[in-house]
């Protein structure tokens, strides 16, 4: 055979186009690709030989020109075979060859996925998980826990009370206001008054508040409440179990240090801090350079509190805490403004895992 020239792959790609054209079924069609592109006897094979009898300085030449043959004959023959495919397909039928359009499926809410994972580490420590009203009245929500009437937190700026007061029911006094509760401790009183200890519950709910909207502050949150009673149970038992939910929860090395504080429903009080799990303890911008992280409020129910619901504070002690699911979640996936968790935009919350 002569050998080929730049002029040779124009007639070849001439020809196959031809031979295409005329193919009257696919398997003409077929049989064309293959006289052209085969592995024996085609014509890109048959050039493909005649390299080797070339002289040496033609050898690379030709060898270029079969693959530029081969390429322009494979790119013709993909037209021809999406063509046929296309033509051989009734006008808007479905092509089934085609990768399937993923449906977007929902996941949960971050909010979510840090309170499922809360509740998940208490009800493995043996804790049961109990729901409260969110309309609560005054006396479940502020004295029942020690907070008189002048207590701060009852103020109308503070807390956002309901038009109809409730009439008493079992171990309340009738007419108080009833609110959006404040806070989950009210399901402490709720619960003590229906139970007799010993007692291990954890309350996520929602809370409500008189905020105004900031980067910090929703007028509704969500907090998850703990809450243990029983006989002999101490600031020890209370300080272990929230290490323990600490390693779960922010990583094996975390740490707890415990900050005297004061609610009017615990004595003593503590905040309670763990080790920066960004930095462990050495300082970053996340932990404001301190080591330290404040997650929550807790300490040992006040003997006020036990007699309230009808416990002998001579015979009962306990813990309790309260915990803000969004501040954990704004912590833990640094996120600078809390109104995003509640403004639904996918672009944001599909950033988390789910
Ligand atoms: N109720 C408190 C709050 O809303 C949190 C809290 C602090 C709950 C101490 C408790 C506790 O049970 O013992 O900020």
């Amino acid at each position: 055979m002569a050998l080929p020239d730049a002029a040779d792959v124009q007639v070849e790609v001439a020809r196959f186009e031809a031979e295409l054209a005329r193919a009257a079924s696919p398997r003409e069609a077929q049989a064309a690709r293959d006289r052209f592109l085969g592995r024996r006897n085609s014509v890109v094979a048959s050039w493909m030989q005649t390299i080797a009898s070339a002289p040496p300085e033609q050898k690379k030449q030709i060898g270029r020109l079969a693959n530029e043959l081969k390429q322009a004959v494979e790119e013709r023959w993909r037209r021809y075979a999406a063509g046929a495919e296309a033509a051989a397909r009734p006008a808007g039928a479905v092509d089934v060859t085609l990768p399937g359009r993923a449906r977007p499926l929902g996941h949960r809410h971050p909010l979510t996925v840090v309170r499922d994972q809360m509740e998940e580490i208490f009800s493995r420590m043996g804790f049961a998980l109990v729901e409260g009203p969110e309309v609560e009245d005054e006396w479940h929500c502020f004295d029942a826990l020690n907070m008189p009437a002048e207590h701060p937190a009852r103020d109308m700026q503070d807390t956002l009370y309901l038009a109809s007061p409730v009439a008493g029911d079992a171990g309340a006094p009738g007419d108080r206001r009833t609110l959006l509760r404040t806070h989950t401790s009210a399901m402490q009183i709720r619960y003590m008054l229906a139970h007799t200890p010993p007692i291990r519950i954890v309350v996520p709910g929602r809370v409500y508040r008189r905020d105004d909207l900031d980067l910090t502050h929703t007028p509704a949150f969500s907090q998850i409440e703990g809450l243990v009673v029983g006989e002999g149970i101490s600031l020890a038992d209370l300080k272990g179990t929230l290490a323990a939910f600490a390693r779960d929860m922010f990583g094996t090395g975390s740490r707890l240090r415990l900050r005297p504080s004061f609610f009017p429903y615990t004595e003593p009080s503590a905040e309670v801090d763990i080790s920066c799990w960004k930095c462990d303890g050495a300082g970053c911008a996340m932990c404001k350079r301190t080591g330290w992280i404040e997650i929550l409020g807790c300490g040992m129910v006040h003997p006020a509190v036990f007699e309230a619901v009808g416990y002998d504070p001579e015979r009962y002690t306990g813990f309790a805490w309260g915990i803000g699911i969004e501040r954990v979640a704004i912590l833990r996936y640094q996120v600078e403004d809390i109104r995003l968790f509640y403004e639904n935009d996918l672009r944001f919350l599909e950033q988390f895992p789910h």
